[in-house]
């Protein structure tokens, strides 16, 4: 059976580097791939937008399963095309992804089915957020509706602050994204991410991860889509992934089944550990990215089987095992992302990097050229990774492999995982 992969990024090698290790998957295309990911699979340009163009494909190439890395081909309705065809395809319906595609839609399933998240309220052009935003208390949470790149989000820390938010929504700064308009309350705690795999009814959860959203050392400065994460996540106890399944994820699925929009795929929860319990801050319809990378190199199971299974509906039949040891992953990014950067630049050492089975490095943002080549295309362009019996021996490990990097225009934070690694510290004492 042929696979077929959508998507270009650290998150689409991690999963290519997955179902490589498959004996269900077969031959594996990416479209549209990239340097990294070529080396697994075979590399198209397809438009994911054109669901007969990738229908054709599918048919042609036997393609049995397809998988969606990133979110806006399952807002787009990729899920419903492809499977009205007989192709199963991994992931949401357009419905369920309005988990991740509206954020007023979230809130207030949340509020439908009592899953603890901030409170809110969603306004839009013409309402009076003016007369709510002067009594609320700092910092205050400003969301755009939509699917805004990761740029939507504002903690406010004055009422000037919150209402030039709230304008630029209004004023077009998202697009349609902004037509509407969630504000929150602001969370305190620690963040984490929680995914599970869903087939509509049962969840599989997956090891807890974090990442780091800060483009600096001591989480600071702009937010990224993530400079680094590792998997486990100790601030995720028994307990708490517990509570976490009780109150969100399956409460989540009940309520979604019940609203005719059952959710498959994997759930993606980006919660808030506050000292009341876990929160959700907001749902995504996809794998994290790059915490998908330290998850897949954890994963020692069958991938595919498990994605089937989520199309089918008996995922309840699988099961999965993943490597005791920790993972942690490293993004080198391009000077100056997420602000302006420069491609283009050579990376070179990457094979002597990767030569300790405990190292694999996925690539974000490459290409490769026909000598084998490697050239930086992106702002977040590799992902350096590795196991360890503990998060603190995978850091050293990763850190390691990026000295022999050579890749001048490039950099990295230095301190990937401090607060996982601080928390081993207390253990040992
Ligand atoms: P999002 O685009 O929803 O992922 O939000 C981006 C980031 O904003 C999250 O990862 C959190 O760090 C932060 N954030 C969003 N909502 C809240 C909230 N209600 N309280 C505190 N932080 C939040
Ligand atoms: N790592 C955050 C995200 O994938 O949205």
């Amino acid at each position: 059976m042929g696979v077929l992969l959508i998507g270009a990024g650290g998150r689409e090698h991690a999963l290519a580097y997955a179902l490589s290790r498959s004996q269900m998957a077969g031959d594996i295309y990416c479209t549209p791939g990239n340097g990294g990911i070529a080396e697994y699979a075979k590399c198209i340009d397809l438009d994911a937008s054109d669901h007969q163009e990738l229908i054709k494909f599918c048919w042609e190439n036997n393609v049995g399963l397809v998988v969606v890395g990133p979110e806006q081909p399952l807002v787009e309705g990729i899920v419903e095309s492809l499977e009205a065809e007989g192709i199963k395809t991994f992931g949401p319906t357009k419905k369920a992804a309005q988990l991740e595609a509206s954020k007023s839609f979230t809130k207030e399933f949340c509020t439908k089915y009592k899953i603890p998240t901030a409170s809110y309220q969603v306004f839009a052009k013409g309402d009076d957020f003016e007369g709510y935003l002067k009594d609320c208390a700092l910092p205050v949470v400003i969301k755009a509706d939509g699917l805004a790149a990761g740029k939507g989000v504002t903690i406010a820390q004055s009422h000037e602050e919150a209402l030039d938010a709230v304008r630029a929504c209004f004023d077009g700064r998202f697009g349609s994204a902004g037509g509407k308009v969630v504000i929150e309350d602001c969370l305190v705690g620690e963040e984490a991410s929680f995914f599970a795999i869903c087939d509509g009814e049962y969840a599989m959860e997956l090891p807890t991860a974090q990442d780091h959203k800060r483009a600096f050392e001591g989480d600071e400065g702009p937010n990224t889509g993530g400079m680094g994460a590792y998997s486990p996540a100790p601030v995720m106890t028994d307990v708490l992934r517990k509570q976490v399944m009780d109150e969100i994820i399956m409460p989540t699925l009940k309520g979604m089944k019940a609203d005719g929009a059952p959710y498959k795929g994997v759930l993606y929860a980006g919660l808030m550990i506050t000292d009341k319990g876990p929160q959700l801050i907001e749902y995504n319809v996809r794998f994290g990215d790059p915490e998908c990378q330290v998850l897949m190199a954890r994963l020692r199971s069958d991938i595919a089987p498990v994605l089937m299974a989520s199309s089918d509906g008996m995922l309840d039949r699988m099961v999965h095992r993943f490597d005791d040891r920790a993972a942690i992953t490293v993004v080198m990014a391009a000077k100056g992302y997420p602000g302006n950067y420069e491609s283009g630049s050579e990376i070179k050492g990457l094979e002597e990097a990767a030569s300790d089975p405990d190292i694999m490095i996925f690539h974000a943002g490459t290409r490769r050229d026909e000598e084998g080549r490697i050239f930086a295309t992106g702002g977040r362009v590799l992902n350096i990774t590795a196991l360890g019996k503990t998060v603190g021996e995978a850091r050293d490990k990763a850190y390691a492999a990026i000295d022999k990097i050579d890749w001048p225009e490039g950099f990295y934070r230095k301190d990937i995982g401090w607060r996982a690694i601080e928390r081993e510290k207390g253990m040992d004492k």
